[in-house]
């Protein structure tokens, strides 16, 4: 495949992406008198831009790509998909494709979750949760239960209902009001963690676990429908649970009645070398929220997994009759007196989407992912670790191949930087720098100043090495310019 752009290709790329593309959070002014990177083929860890430059993608594009670039057997099963049979709803129809797909994930997912609700994306995986939450617990005469818990700065998304869950103050004060019900927790940043409990993680992941049960008592325990957490917090620089951390959260959930939500749209599929994040700490979601490394990125793709217990009332054919005055179905399957969830999307499950989803996770089971992610981690965790004789390196922190490197101004006190010199630091200097070395990896600075790490699962010790070796080099340049 040809993919090599000669100069006036590239001009011409450049005056139509700035003339009529919209960058997704970005400021597309800062492009004015720079190029836009333009990136146009991809080979196993790496990456190629429109003048043949390689890059290690050491974000798996956005926490997507599991399996690696260019597959050529997942591409087809796609494009043999889309030849049979490109498209048909969810909607009262199923299609094969969707129906190996989720019996597939239900025999991965943890415990009881059993079902799978399909979407296009891991926003509208938060928001069905969040939906389900609220109808399930009206189907079961619970009517006041519709408020959400989540961490302070977690990410869940952006479609204005999962954006309410999102604990970004930054993102959500442009689109405000939003929906209601959406409470904050503390997040479990051992490294800023409370001076009281700052040289314990046990107690403080207790101390932040029952900050969950005060949130339920001070809402009202009646009011409240579910938590939404992450295995690894991403936003603010991969979290990990402290011990004993999901299972308190656990136990608090079910003394108030509250849905547990495990949101795993990076954590899923091989991220923490599990197939979800919850089965590595071990504990028992009533909903898990996927998306992302499900299909590798080969057709996009999105879904929840829920228990057949909070199926239950919508399989139940007695009680009352919530979707009264919808039967506008389309095949009849629905009767009255019958639950419906009333909830979809068109491209949910898309048949593309799901036959990729199979060949994708039959690459994990060929290769041995989960494997190599569980052997290698120890390894890509002492690699990075190098990076702690830089004054620049606080705290490296997270696990499986999922990795933030928070920066500090002095590595004694944890001074973090002001907001001119974090802008300076990294929208300035760190984001373009590290590009030009060749590493795709996200300067963040939505909580304290971060780098985060995320590569596919197919990386090895010359990936670690890679990485560790133009972090070092860029890192170092940092400190000299603050
Ligand atoms: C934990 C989490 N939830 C939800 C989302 C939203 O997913 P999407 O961008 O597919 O809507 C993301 C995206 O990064 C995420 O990381």
């Amino acid at each position: 495949m040809s993919t090599d752009y000669g100069k006036d290709q590239i001009a011409a790329l450049q005056e139509k992406a700035k003339r009529h593309l919209w960058l997704h959070f970005t400021r597309m002014s800062s492009y004015a008198e720079n190029e836009v990177p333009v990136i146009v083929r991809g080979e196993g860890n790496y990456v190629f831009d429109q003048h043949g430059k390689r890059y290690l993608d050491g974000l798996a594009g956005l926490f997507v790509s599991q399996i690696g670039h260019g597959r050529a057997e997942v591409a087809e099963a796609g494009a043999r998909q889309a030849a049979q049979l490109a498209y048909f709803p969810l909607w009262s129809y199923a299609h094969p494709q969707a129906i190996d797909l989720a019996e597939r994930l239900a025999s991965k997912a943890p415990g009881d979750l059993n079902r799978v609700f399909f979407t296009s994306s891991g926003s509208e995986a938060v928001e069905s949760a969040w939906k389900l939450a609220k109808q399930y617990f009206k189907a079961i005469g619970q009517h006041a239960r519709y408020k959400v818990l989540s961490r302070s700065i977690a990410y869940h998304g952006t479609s204005l209902g999962a954006l309410a869950i999102t604990g970004l103050p930054g993102i959500k004060e442009p689109f405000e009001p939003l929906p209601a019900g959406g409470v904050r927790v503390p997040n479990t940043n051992f490294y800023r963690a409370p001076e009281f409990v700052a040289d314990d993680e046990t107690a403080f992941g207790v101390w932040a676990a029952d900050e969950i049960e005060r949130a339920i008592q001070r809402e009202g325990e009646e009011s409240v429908a579910a938590v939404f957490l992450e295995p690894v917090q991403n936003s603010g620089g991969c979290f990990p649970p402290p011990p004993g951390y999901f299972q308190r959260v656990r136990e608090i959930c079910d003394r108030y009645g509250v849905l547990l939500v495990s949101d795993e749209v990076i954590c899923a599929f091989g991220r923490l070398g599990y197939y979800f994040g919850s089965e590595r700490y071990g504990y028992q979601p009533d909903i898990i929220t996927f998306a992302k490394g499900v299909t590798s990125g080969y057709a996009p793709l999105g879904g929840m997994l829920v228990s057949d217990r909070l199926m239950e009332p919508f399989t139940s054919h007695h009680g009352p009759d919530i979707t009264a005055g919808m039967h506008h179905h389309l095949h009849g399957a629905e009767t009255a007196g019958q639950h419906t969830f009333l909830h979809g999307v068109t491209f949910a499950g898309h048949p593309v989407s799901c036959a990729v989803a199979m060949a994708n996770l039959d690459v994990f089971e060929k290769e041995d992912l989960l494997g190599n992610v569980r052997a290698s981690e120890a390894a890509f965790r002492a690699t990075l670790e190098k990076l702690h004789d830089l004054p620049i390196v606080g705290n490296i922190r997270g696990d499986g191949y999922f990795y933030g490197i928070e920066m500090v101004k002095d590595k004694a006190s944890r001074e973090t930087f002001n907001d001119e010199e974090s802008e300076r630091l990294l929208r300035g200097f760190l984001s373009p720098a590290l590009f030009d070395a060749g590493l795709i990896c996200r300067a963040d600075d939505r909580g304290d100043p971060v780098i985060q790490l995320s590569p596919p699962l197919t990386c090895t010790q010359e990936q670690f090495t890679e990485m560790e070796q133009i972090l070092r080099s860029v890192l170092t340049e940092a400190w000299t310019r603050i």
